[in-house]
C-alpha cells in the first residue's frame, strides 16, 4: 500500500478537520484598490483558486483605519468590508476549503499620510528608520506617537471588533499578526518598546498587550478558532533589532500560550541567517516544539521535501507555504502528483490587477 505523504494527511485542528497539512500562509497583495479597502471579485477568484489548501490564512487585514500601513490593503472593520469578505468565504466553502483571516495592526510601520497627517501609533516614540510605501511612493518612516494607556485599551477593542466582524464574514477563525515587526512585535522588543508603565520594562509587561488582545478575542471566538503568529528570531527586518532578551521574551510568550487551547501557534524560521548571533535561535521549530503543547505550524523557506520531513520527524503538525502558493494555486495537488512547480514573479506581488494574482494556471485536470 502506498503511504501518503505527511503533508497530504488530514489533520484534526480542534473541532476542524483539515483535508491536508499544506497551509496557505498570509500574504499581502495590495489588490483592495477601492475607497472602502474592501476585497473585490478578484480576491474571491484568488482565494477560490487556492481552496484546496488544508487551511487558507488571508493577507493581513487592518482592524481599523489607525492600523493601516500600506496602500490598498483590505480591512475588516466596516460593514462593506464584511459583505465583501463574505463573498470570499462563501466561494472557499463551496470548494470545501477552510479560511482564517489575519488581523493586523501595523503600528509604527506606517506614515502620517495614512492618518490625515497624524503620527502612526506605537508603544514608544522610536522611529523604525525604514522606508514606507505611502500613496505618494517610498518615504522615510517617522517617529511614531507613543500610545497612551487609553489608546492601548481602544486598540484592544479594535481587535475585538474586527474578530466579531470576521465571524460575521463567515471565516472559520482568526490569526493574530503578532509577527514581522508590526504592532505586537513592537511591544515585545526592548528597542521599540521603552515604556516604563505596565506595558514595558520587563518581559511580562512587554507581552501584556498580546494577552489582553487574546482575552478580548476569546470573548468572540472559542480558543480553538484563534491562531497566533510569531517570528522570534526576526532581526534587522521591519525595524526590529533583536537583543539578548528577545528569545527569553518569546519563550515566556509561548509558555504562556499553553494556557489557551488555541487553533495553532504559527512560527517562522529566521528570515535571515542568525547562526552567528549567539543569543538568537536558528532552529525555531526544534526549539519551540518541546515548549508548546498545542498544534504547531511552521513556515519560511519550506519546499515539499522539507515540509514532509518536518512533519514526519514530529517537529511540526502543519506547514505554511507563501510564495509557492502565489504561483501554484493547486499546491496540494501538485505535491500529490509530484508535478513541476511554477516560479513566482516578485514584480507582481504588490501590483494591482489580475497579472501575477489570478492568472497562474492550475494543473490541467485529467479524468
Ligand atoms: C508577497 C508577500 C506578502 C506577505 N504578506 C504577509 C502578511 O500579510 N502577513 C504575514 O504574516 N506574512 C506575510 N508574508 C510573509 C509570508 O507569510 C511568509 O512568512 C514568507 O513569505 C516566507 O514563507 P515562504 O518561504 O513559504 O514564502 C508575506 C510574504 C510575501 C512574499
Amino acid at each position: 500500500m502506498k503511504v501518503e505523504q505527511p503533508l497530504l494527511q488530514s489533520y484534526q485542528m480542534g473541532d476542524l478537520t483539515l483535508n491536508n497539512r499544506v497551509v496557505m500562509a498570509p500574504m499581502t497583495r495590495n489588490r483592495a484598490d477601492n475607497k472602502e479597502n474592501a476585497p473585490t471579485d478578484l480576491h474571491v477568484e484568488y482565494y477560490k483558486q487556492r481552496s484546496s489548501a488544508g487551511l487558507i490564512i488571508t493577507e493581513g487585514s487592518q482592524v481599523s483605519q489607525r492600523a493601516v500601513g500600506y496602500i490598498n490593503t483590505p480591512g475588516i472593520h466596516t460593514e462593506v468590508q464584511v459583505k465583501a469578505w463574505h463573498k470570499v468565504t462563501k466561494a472557499v466553502h463551496e470548494q470545501d476549503g477552510k479560511i482564517f483571516i489575519q488581523l493586523w495592526h501595523c503600528g509604527r510601520i506606517s506614515h502620517p499620510k495614512f492618518h490625515n497627517g497624524e503620527k502612526p501609533l506605537a508603544p514608544s516614540a522610536v522611529n523604525p528608520n525604514i522606508k514606507i510605501i505611502t500613496p505618494d511612493g517610498e518615504e522615510d518612516s517617522v517617529e511614531p506617537k507613543a500610545m497612551s494607556v487609553s489608546e492601548i485599551k481602544e486598540t484592544v477593542q479594535e481587535f475585538k471588533n474586527a474578530a466579531k466582524k470576521a465571524k460575521d464574514a463567515g471565516f472559520e477563525g482568526i490569526e493574530l499578526h503578532s509577527s514581522n515587526g508590526y504592532l505586537f512585535h513592537q511591544f515585545f522588543n526592548s528597542n521599540s518598546n521603552i515604556r516604563i508603565d505596565e506595558y514595558g520594562g520587563n518581559i511580562p509587561n512587554r507581552a501584556r498587550f498580546l494577552f489582553e488582545v487574546i482575552e478580548a478575542v476569546c470573548e468572540i471566538w472559542p480558543e480553538n478558532r484563534i491562531g497566533v503568529r510569531l517570528n522570534p528570531s526576526l532581526n534587522n527586518g521591519a525595524g526590529i533589532i533583536a537583543t539578548k532578551e528577545t528569545i527569553p521574551t518569546f519563550d515566556y510568550i509561548v509558555e504562556k500560550l499553553n494556557a489557551y487551547d488555541l487553533a495553532y501557534l504559527h512560527l517562522s524560521e529566521p528570515f535571515t541567517d542568525v547562526s552567528e548571533i549567539d543569543y538568537l535561535e536558528p532552529d525555531i521549530a526544534k526549539h519551540y516544539r518541546p515548549i508548546y503543547q498545542g498544534t504547531l505550524m511552521i513556515n519560511s523557506g519550506f519546499d515539499q521535501e522539507e515540509g514532509n520531513k518536518v512533519i514526519k520527524e514530529g517537529t511540526a503538525d502543519l506547514v505554511s507555504f507563501a510564495k509557492l502558493f502565489i504561483s501554484n494555486p493547486d499546491l496540494p495537488e501538485r505535491f500529490k502528483a509530484h508535478a513541476p512547480l511554477a516560479e513566482w514573479d516578485s514584480d507582481t506581488f504588490y501590483t494591482p490587477g489580475k497579472k501575477g494574482y489570478t492568472d497562474y494556471p492550475s494543473l490541467e485536470k485529467k479524468d
